[in-house]
Protein backbone atom coordinates (compact mmCIF):
# COMPACT_ATOMS: atom_id res chain seq x y z
CA UNK A 1 0.00 0.00 0.00
CA UNK A 2 1.38 3.45 -1.28
CA UNK A 3 0.88 6.13 1.84
CA UNK A 4 1.88 9.52 0.79
CA UNK A 5 3.26 11.74 3.38
CA UNK A 6 3.35 15.51 2.88
CA UNK A 7 5.84 17.32 5.15
CA UNK A 8 4.05 20.78 5.77
CA UNK A 9 5.88 22.15 8.87
CA UNK A 10 8.06 24.85 7.23
CA UNK A 11 8.27 28.35 7.25
CA UNK A 12 9.68 29.68 3.59
CA UNK A 13 11.40 32.80 4.93
CA UNK A 14 12.78 33.23 1.94
CA UNK A 15 9.40 34.23 0.55
CA UNK A 16 8.60 37.13 2.71
CA UNK A 17 7.20 39.37 3.09
CA UNK A 18 3.92 37.22 1.32
CA UNK A 19 5.06 34.05 3.20
CA UNK A 20 4.68 34.65 6.96
CA UNK A 21 4.87 32.48 10.04
CA UNK A 22 1.42 32.38 10.32
CA UNK A 23 0.41 31.95 6.77
CA UNK A 24 3.69 30.13 4.89
CA UNK A 25 4.85 29.47 1.41
CA UNK A 26 3.00 26.24 0.85
CA UNK A 27 -0.13 27.92 1.67
CA UNK A 28 0.47 31.02 -1.12
CA UNK A 29 -0.79 30.41 -4.42
CA UNK A 30 2.25 31.32 -6.12
CA UNK A 31 2.29 30.29 -9.89
CA UNK A 32 -0.76 28.07 -10.02
CA UNK A 33 -4.75 28.14 -8.85
CA UNK A 34 -4.46 26.57 -6.21
CA UNK A 35 -1.64 26.75 -2.89
CA UNK A 36 1.13 25.10 -3.45
CA UNK A 37 0.23 22.42 -0.38
CA UNK A 38 -3.86 22.04 -2.80
CA UNK A 39 -1.00 21.52 -5.51
CA UNK A 40 0.38 19.16 -4.28
CA UNK A 41 -2.42 17.15 -3.13
CA UNK A 42 -3.73 17.36 -6.35
CA UNK A 43 -0.86 15.70 -8.28
CA UNK A 44 -0.99 13.18 -5.54
CA UNK A 45 -4.97 12.38 -6.97
CA UNK A 46 -3.23 11.27 -9.72
CA UNK A 47 -1.43 8.51 -8.48
CA UNK A 48 -2.45 5.03 -7.17
CA UNK A 49 -1.90 6.40 -3.71
CA UNK A 50 -4.15 4.57 -1.21
CA UNK A 51 -3.42 6.94 2.03
CA UNK A 52 -3.03 10.70 2.75
CA UNK A 53 -0.61 11.44 6.01
CA UNK A 54 0.04 15.71 6.27
CA UNK A 55 2.84 16.29 8.49
CA UNK A 56 2.02 19.85 10.23
CA UNK A 57 2.37 21.99 13.31
CA UNK A 58 -0.71 22.63 15.51
CA UNK A 59 -0.45 26.79 14.42
CA UNK A 60 -1.70 25.69 10.99
CA UNK A 61 -4.07 22.58 11.77
CA UNK A 62 -6.64 24.80 10.42
CA UNK A 63 -5.00 25.84 7.10
CA UNK A 64 -4.08 21.99 6.37
CA UNK A 65 -7.79 20.96 6.93
CA UNK A 66 -9.43 23.45 4.96
CA UNK A 67 -6.88 22.22 1.94
CA UNK A 68 -8.01 18.54 2.36
CA UNK A 69 -11.19 20.01 2.78
CA UNK A 70 -11.36 21.52 -0.58
CA UNK A 71 -9.68 18.94 -2.25
CA UNK A 72 -12.94 16.90 -1.33
CA UNK A 73 -10.79 14.84 1.41
CA UNK A 74 -12.12 14.23 4.94
CA UNK A 75 -8.96 13.75 6.53
CA UNK A 76 -10.25 10.83 8.74
CA UNK A 77 -11.30 9.30 5.66
CA UNK A 78 -9.98 5.70 4.62
CA UNK A 79 -7.43 6.37 7.47
CA UNK A 80 -5.98 9.62 6.25
CA UNK A 81 -4.48 12.02 8.92
CA UNK A 82 -3.08 14.92 9.75
CA UNK A 83 -0.27 14.38 12.38
CA UNK A 84 0.44 17.47 14.49
CA UNK A 85 3.81 17.38 15.84
CA UNK A 86 4.17 20.23 19.18
CA UNK A 87 7.29 21.30 18.18
CA UNK A 88 9.16 21.70 14.87
CA UNK A 89 12.16 19.31 14.92
CA UNK A 90 12.84 19.09 11.31
CA UNK A 91 12.12 16.34 8.76
CA UNK A 92 13.69 13.22 10.39
CA UNK A 93 11.04 13.13 13.04
CA UNK A 94 8.32 14.22 11.04
CA UNK A 95 8.75 11.24 8.68
CA UNK A 96 9.12 9.03 11.44
CA UNK A 97 5.80 9.94 13.18
CA UNK A 98 4.35 9.23 9.69
CA UNK A 99 6.22 6.02 9.03
CA UNK A 100 5.07 4.84 12.74
CA UNK A 101 1.46 5.68 11.89
CA UNK A 102 1.75 3.79 8.41
CA UNK A 103 3.10 0.73 10.40
CA UNK A 104 -0.27 0.52 12.36
CA UNK A 105 -2.84 -0.23 9.77
CA UNK A 106 0.23 -2.15 7.00
CA UNK A 107 3.24 -3.74 8.09
CA UNK A 108 4.72 -3.19 4.69
CA UNK A 109 3.49 0.06 3.69
CA UNK A 110 5.39 2.34 1.39
CA UNK A 111 5.90 5.74 1.99
CA UNK A 112 6.13 8.45 -0.99
CA UNK A 113 7.43 11.67 1.25
CA UNK A 114 6.75 14.70 -0.49
CA UNK A 115 7.38 18.29 0.56
CA UNK A 116 4.59 20.52 0.84
CA UNK A 117 6.09 23.63 -1.33
CA UNK A 118 7.36 22.55 -4.45
CA UNK A 119 6.41 23.32 -8.25
CA UNK A 120 6.02 20.56 -10.34
CA UNK A 121 4.87 21.01 -14.15
CA UNK A 122 5.03 17.70 -15.55
CA UNK A 123 3.32 15.79 -13.62
CA UNK A 124 2.52 12.85 -16.35
CA UNK A 125 6.84 12.69 -15.96
CA UNK A 126 6.23 12.62 -12.07
CA UNK A 127 3.77 9.92 -11.87
CA UNK A 128 6.03 7.76 -13.94
CA UNK A 129 9.07 8.45 -11.28
CA UNK A 130 7.15 7.24 -8.88
CA UNK A 131 5.65 3.92 -9.90
CA UNK A 132 9.84 3.52 -10.64
CA UNK A 133 10.92 4.42 -7.22
CA UNK A 134 7.50 2.63 -5.93
CA UNK A 135 8.94 -0.91 -7.47
CA UNK A 136 12.80 0.26 -6.17
CA UNK A 137 11.33 0.70 -2.82
CA UNK A 138 9.46 -3.15 -2.16
CA UNK A 139 13.57 -4.55 -2.89
CA UNK A 140 14.40 -2.05 0.42
CA UNK A 141 15.88 0.64 -1.80
CA UNK A 142 15.94 4.23 -0.25
CA UNK A 143 14.90 6.38 -3.25
CA UNK A 144 14.92 9.77 -4.05
CA UNK A 145 14.67 11.85 -7.49
CA UNK A 146 17.24 13.69 -8.76
CA UNK A 147 17.49 16.70 -10.82
CA UNK A 148 20.08 17.66 -12.70
CA UNK A 149 21.94 20.38 -11.54
CA UNK A 150 21.67 24.18 -13.71
CA UNK A 151 23.89 26.43 -10.83
CA UNK A 152 25.84 25.55 -8.01
CA UNK A 153 23.37 26.21 -5.47
CA UNK A 154 24.23 25.55 -1.83
CA UNK A 155 20.93 25.17 -0.31
CA UNK A 156 20.64 21.38 -2.06
CA UNK A 157 21.85 18.08 -1.20
CA UNK A 158 24.18 16.61 -4.41
CA UNK A 159 23.79 12.93 -5.07
CA UNK A 160 26.84 11.39 -7.30
CA UNK A 161 25.23 8.05 -8.09
CA UNK A 162 26.93 4.88 -10.47
CA UNK A 163 25.93 5.42 -13.45
CA UNK A 164 26.29 2.46 -15.95
CA UNK A 165 28.51 2.70 -18.61
CA UNK A 166 26.44 3.69 -21.87
CA UNK A 167 23.52 4.40 -20.11
CA UNK A 168 20.99 6.42 -22.28
CA UNK A 169 20.67 10.29 -21.39
CA UNK A 170 17.07 9.64 -20.87
CA UNK A 171 17.26 6.46 -18.65
CA UNK A 172 15.21 7.04 -16.13
CA UNK A 173 15.75 3.69 -14.10
CA UNK A 174 16.99 3.85 -10.95
CA UNK A 175 20.63 4.34 -9.64
CA UNK A 176 22.73 3.21 -6.97
CA UNK A 177 23.86 6.44 -5.20
CA UNK A 178 27.57 6.16 -4.41
CA UNK A 179 27.29 9.90 -2.42
CA UNK A 180 25.04 11.80 -0.97
CA UNK A 181 26.10 15.63 0.36
CA UNK A 182 23.61 17.64 2.43
CA UNK A 183 24.26 21.45 1.26
CA UNK A 184 27.73 21.33 0.61
CA UNK A 185 29.70 24.50 0.45
CA UNK A 186 30.28 27.17 -2.31
CA UNK A 187 33.39 25.79 -3.58
CA UNK A 188 32.43 22.32 -3.61
CA UNK A 189 28.96 22.95 -5.18
CA UNK A 190 31.07 24.67 -7.94
CA UNK A 191 33.26 21.47 -8.29
CA UNK A 192 30.18 19.02 -8.48
CA UNK A 193 28.69 20.68 -11.00
CA UNK A 194 31.62 21.42 -13.28
CA UNK A 195 31.87 17.43 -12.75
CA UNK A 196 28.59 16.85 -14.38
CA UNK A 197 28.42 13.46 -12.15
CA UNK A 198 25.87 15.13 -9.44
CA UNK A 199 22.30 15.86 -9.36
CA UNK A 200 20.51 17.57 -7.06
CA UNK A 201 18.39 15.67 -4.25
CA UNK A 202 15.00 16.97 -5.07
CA UNK A 203 13.75 16.65 -1.20
CA UNK A 204 11.42 13.69 -2.46
CA UNK A 205 11.56 10.47 -0.93
CA UNK A 206 10.28 6.82 -1.08
CA UNK A 207 10.79 3.68 0.91
CA UNK A 208 9.30 1.16 3.16
CA UNK A 209 8.46 3.02 6.17
CA UNK A 210 9.95 -0.16 8.25
CA UNK A 211 13.07 0.38 6.39
CA UNK A 212 13.01 4.36 6.72
CA UNK A 213 12.84 3.45 10.63
CA UNK A 214 14.90 0.56 10.52
CA UNK A 215 17.46 3.16 8.94
CA UNK A 216 16.55 5.58 11.44
CA UNK A 217 17.21 3.06 14.69
CA UNK A 218 20.79 2.41 13.41
CA UNK A 219 21.35 6.19 12.35
CA UNK A 220 20.06 8.32 14.85
CA UNK A 221 18.50 5.91 18.01
CA UNK A 222 17.78 8.85 19.78
CA UNK A 223 15.38 10.29 17.50
CA UNK A 224 14.03 6.85 16.74
CA UNK A 225 13.19 6.11 20.57
CA UNK A 226 11.76 9.90 21.07
CA UNK A 227 9.36 9.70 17.82
CA UNK A 228 8.36 6.14 19.18
CA UNK A 229 7.87 7.42 22.53
CA UNK A 230 5.96 9.96 21.21
CA UNK A 231 3.85 8.43 19.22
CA UNK A 232 3.05 5.93 21.24
CA UNK A 233 0.78 8.61 23.81
CA UNK A 234 -0.70 9.68 20.83
CA UNK A 235 -4.61 11.09 20.16
CA UNK A 236 -6.95 11.11 18.19
CA UNK A 237 -9.40 14.18 17.67
CA UNK A 238 -11.68 13.59 14.40
CA UNK A 239 -8.75 14.23 11.69
CA UNK A 240 -6.50 15.44 14.03
CA UNK A 241 -3.57 13.03 15.30
CA UNK A 242 -1.35 14.67 18.40
CA UNK A 243 1.30 12.79 20.02
CA UNK A 244 2.96 13.05 23.11
CA UNK A 245 4.09 16.91 23.54
CA UNK A 246 6.87 16.09 26.09
CA UNK A 247 8.33 13.16 24.29
CA UNK A 248 8.06 15.04 21.10
CA UNK A 249 10.05 17.95 22.57
CA UNK A 250 13.00 15.92 23.59
CA UNK A 251 13.55 14.66 20.61
CA UNK A 252 16.50 15.75 18.69
CA UNK A 253 16.08 18.05 15.75
CA UNK A 254 17.38 16.64 12.40
CA UNK A 255 16.43 16.11 8.90
CA UNK A 256 16.48 13.16 6.91
CA UNK A 257 18.97 14.14 4.45
CA UNK A 258 21.77 14.45 7.25
CA UNK A 259 20.01 11.58 9.23
CA UNK A 260 19.72 9.10 6.96
CA UNK A 261 20.28 9.72 3.10
CA UNK A 262 23.70 10.77 3.85
CA UNK A 263 24.31 7.34 5.96
CA UNK A 264 22.37 4.85 4.28
CA UNK A 265 24.12 2.22 1.98
CA UNK A 266 20.38 1.24 0.10
CA UNK A 267 20.18 4.82 -1.40
CA UNK A 268 19.24 4.79 -4.84
CA UNK A 269 18.34 7.72 -7.50
CA UNK A 270 15.38 8.14 -9.64
CA UNK A 271 16.61 10.78 -12.94
CA UNK A 272 13.59 13.08 -12.66
CA UNK A 273 12.93 16.05 -15.72
CA UNK A 274 9.57 17.11 -14.86
CA UNK A 275 9.59 20.65 -14.62
CA UNK A 276 10.52 20.66 -10.71
CA UNK A 277 11.19 23.55 -8.65
CA UNK A 278 11.04 24.51 -4.82
CA UNK A 279 10.57 27.74 -5.56
CA UNK A 280 13.03 28.30 -2.87
CA UNK A 281 13.44 32.52 -3.66
CA UNK A 282 11.61 35.53 -5.38
CA UNK A 283 14.37 34.70 -7.66
CA UNK A 284 13.55 30.96 -8.11
CA UNK A 285 9.66 32.01 -8.58
CA UNK A 286 10.54 35.06 -11.31
CA UNK A 287 12.69 32.14 -13.18
CA UNK A 288 9.68 29.43 -13.57
CA UNK A 289 7.42 32.37 -15.08
CA UNK A 290 6.45 33.87 -18.22
CA UNK A 291 7.68 36.99 -19.08
CA UNK A 292 6.65 40.05 -20.74
CA UNK A 293 8.67 41.33 -23.67
CA UNK A 294 10.69 43.08 -21.23
CA UNK A 295 11.43 40.29 -19.35
CA UNK A 296 9.43 41.27 -16.53
CA UNK A 297 6.97 39.21 -14.34
CA UNK A 298 4.14 41.48 -12.86
CA UNK A 299 1.38 39.92 -10.62
CA UNK A 300 -1.49 42.28 -9.42
CA UNK A 301 -1.73 46.51 -10.03
CA UNK A 302 1.51 47.33 -11.62
CA UNK A 303 2.76 49.82 -14.17
CA UNK A 304 6.31 50.15 -15.78
CA UNK A 305 8.30 52.64 -18.05
CA UNK A 306 12.17 51.27 -18.86
CA UNK A 307 11.89 48.21 -16.45
CA UNK A 308 13.25 44.87 -17.56
CA UNK A 309 14.44 41.75 -15.93
CA UNK A 310 11.73 42.23 -12.82
CA UNK A 311 9.51 40.79 -10.72
CA UNK A 312 6.73 42.96 -9.53
CA UNK A 313 4.01 41.67 -7.09
CA UNK A 314 1.55 43.90 -5.52
CA UNK A 315 -1.31 42.57 -3.30
CA UNK A 316 -3.38 45.69 -3.22
CA UNK A 317 -1.92 49.37 -3.76
CA UNK A 318 -0.24 50.64 -7.62
CA UNK A 319 3.50 49.68 -7.80
CA UNK A 320 4.23 52.17 -10.08
CA UNK A 321 8.47 52.00 -10.98
CA UNK A 322 10.60 53.61 -13.60
CA UNK A 323 13.76 52.85 -14.91
CA UNK A 324 14.41 49.69 -12.40
CA UNK A 325 16.46 46.40 -13.43
CA UNK A 326 16.97 43.08 -11.99
CA UNK A 327 14.98 43.87 -8.80
CA UNK A 328 12.51 42.52 -7.13
CA UNK A 329 9.19 44.43 -5.76
CA UNK A 330 6.60 42.71 -3.41
CA UNK A 331 4.14 44.97 -2.04
CA UNK A 332 1.59 43.78 0.64
CA UNK A 333 -0.52 45.53 3.73
CA UNK A 334 2.72 45.98 5.97
CA UNK A 335 5.21 45.84 4.08
CA UNK A 336 6.99 46.61 0.93
CA UNK A 337 9.89 44.79 -0.34
CA UNK A 338 12.58 45.91 -2.64
CA UNK A 339 15.57 43.94 -3.33
CA UNK A 340 18.40 43.49 -6.36
CA UNK A 341 17.46 40.53 -7.66
CA UNK A 342 20.71 38.54 -7.18
CA UNK A 343 20.15 39.62 -3.56
CA UNK A 344 17.46 37.97 -2.55
CA UNK A 345 18.61 34.92 -1.00
CA UNK A 346 19.32 37.54 1.75
CA UNK A 347 15.72 38.03 2.54
CA UNK A 348 15.99 35.83 5.64
CA UNK A 349 18.40 38.24 7.03
CA UNK A 350 16.00 40.73 6.76
CA UNK A 351 13.15 38.52 8.09
CA UNK A 352 16.02 38.11 11.56
CA UNK A 353 16.04 41.70 11.36
CA UNK A 354 12.27 42.27 11.68
CA UNK A 355 11.92 39.40 14.16
CA UNK A 356 14.43 41.28 16.60
CA UNK A 357 12.54 44.05 16.40
CA UNK A 358 9.32 42.72 17.53
N1 LIG B 1 6.10 18.61 9.37
C1 LIG B 1 7.27 19.21 9.25
N2 LIG B 1 7.99 19.44 10.39
N3 LIG B 1 7.69 19.60 8.04
C2 LIG B 1 8.89 20.22 7.96
C3 LIG B 1 9.70 20.48 9.09
C4 LIG B 1 9.21 20.06 10.38
O1 LIG B 1 9.83 20.25 11.44
N4 LIG B 1 10.82 21.11 8.68
C5 LIG B 1 10.71 21.23 7.33
N5 LIG B 1 9.54 20.71 6.91
C6 LIG B 1 9.04 20.62 5.53
C7 LIG B 1 9.11 21.92 4.76
O2 LIG B 1 7.86 22.58 4.80
C8 LIG B 1 9.43 21.46 3.35
O3 LIG B 1 8.22 21.16 2.68
C9 LIG B 1 10.19 20.15 3.55
O4 LIG B 1 9.87 19.70 4.86
C10 LIG B 1 11.71 20.25 3.38
O5 LIG B 1 12.21 21.15 4.35
P1 LIG B 1 13.09 22.40 3.98
O6 LIG B 1 13.43 23.11 5.22
O7 LIG B 1 12.43 23.17 2.87
O8 LIG B 1 14.41 21.69 3.43
P2 LIG B 1 15.49 22.32 2.48
O9 LIG B 1 14.84 22.97 1.32
O10 LIG B 1 16.41 23.15 3.30
O11 LIG B 1 16.32 21.04 1.97
C11 LIG B 1 15.67 19.86 1.49
O12 LIG B 1 15.07 20.08 0.22
C12 LIG B 1 15.99 20.35 -0.87
C13 LIG B 1 15.19 20.49 -2.15
O13 LIG B 1 14.24 21.50 -2.03
C14 LIG B 1 16.72 18.75 1.42
O14 LIG B 1 16.06 17.53 1.20
C15 LIG B 1 17.75 19.01 0.31
O15 LIG B 1 18.62 17.91 0.19
C16 LIG B 1 17.00 19.21 -1.00
O16 LIG B 1 17.95 19.49 -2.06
MG1 LIG C 1 12.89 23.61 0.89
Amino acid sequence: MLTSVILCGGSGTRLWPLSREAFPKQFLSLTQAGSLLAETIARIGKLEADRLLVVSNEEHRFLVAATLQNAGLKASNGGNAIILEPSARNTAPAIALAAFEALESDPEAILLVLPADHVITGTETFVAAVATAVEAAKTGAMVTFGIVPDSPHTGYGYIRSARAEGRAADDTSPMPVTEFVEKPDQATAERYVASGEYLWNSGMFVFQAKRFLEELKTFRPKIHEACQAAFAGKTRDLDFLRVDEARFNACPDDSIDYAVMEQTDSAVVVPLDAGWSDVGSWSALYEMQGKDAHGNVARGDVITEDVSGCYLHSEGRLIAAIGLQDHVVVETDDVVLVAAMDRVQDVKKLVAQVRAKA
